[in-house]
């Protein structure tokens, strides 16, 4: 039995006041949850105050985003002993927004998937197909391409580090999430792939998240599908109330 997890990607949002108050927020929403994993993912310059806002709750503190080097001259970049270093679990890995505004590659996520482990983090690692991909019955392909290069080299002893996140492009920050359906229908052949790259045992315990307007209003239904095992909300949790209804909602 997969717990559920829902982690809330703050994106470029927020100021130092709202961040807290954010934090504060949804520590008094569901700060003692215990039958989902909860964390939050504020901009790399709050997640010290976040950090504080969130002690001594079970809300977990994550990036989004992480160098693979770990430390130097790479100017802008954080590394992941600087994000333990901030009480940080978990981080983002290859969200869409950076492979594809950015240019981040799947090796170099795959890069940053394997210093993560190494150092300590829990990956979110984002997949997805574009509308363009998603029309011209490529979904499969492209997001089995993103799985396979995203991991590659990651061995089973530590693959289960790993939190993969179901992210179609067209759906994010659209306000057309995917139907229930068709975020099974992927998350089942996510599944499957794992089960041939790595066992049945592992495919069975790793969690697949979806992302892509979820909201209050659409958490039962695609949590209620079998292989959803979470979300990763933009929009919607950037308000305490709505982010908290859906970890309600989410308690299998
Ligand atoms: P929205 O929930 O705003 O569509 O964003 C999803 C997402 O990109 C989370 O990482």
């Amino acid at each position: 039995m997969r717990k559920p997890f829902l982690a809330g990607n703050w994106k470029m949002n927020m100021d130092a006041a709202s961040a807290v108050a954010l934090a504060k927020g949804v520590v008094a929403e569901v700060g003692q949850v215990d039958g989902v994993d909860v964390a939050v993912c504020p901009p790399f310059v709050y997640l010290q105050s976040v950090a504080a806002a969130l002690s001594s709750s079970n809300v977990a503190l994550g990036a989004q985003d992480v160098f693979h080097q770990p430390n130097g001259a790479f100017t802008g970049e954080i590394s992941c002993t600087m994000l333990k270093d901030v009480s940080c679990s978990y981080a983002i890995i290859g969200h869409s927004e950076r492979r594809h505004i950015i240019g981040e590659t799947d090796a170099l996520i795959n890069k940053k998937i394997h210093a993560a482990i190494a150092g300590g983090l829990l990956p979110i690692f984002c997949v997805g197909e574009l509308l363009e991909e998603r029309q011209g019955g490529k979904t499969d392909q492209v997001v089995a391409d993103q799985v396979k290069k995203g991991l590659e080299g990651v061995c089973e002893e530590r693959i289960l580090a790993v939190t993969i996140a179901y992210e179609p492009v067209w759906a994010i920050g659209t306000g057309v999430n995917a139907t229930p359906q068709q975020a099974q229908e992927v998350h089942a052949m996510i599944r499957g792939l794992i089960a041939k790259m790595y066992n049945k045992t592992i495919a069975d315990a790793i969690r697949i998240q979806y992302g892509g307007s979820a909201k209050p209003a659409n958490t039962a239904e695609l949590m209620s599908q079998p292989d959803v095992d979470g979300l990763l909300i933009g929009g919607a949790s950037l308000k305490a109330a709505d982010f908290g209804a859906m970890i309600k909602a989410s308690m299998k």
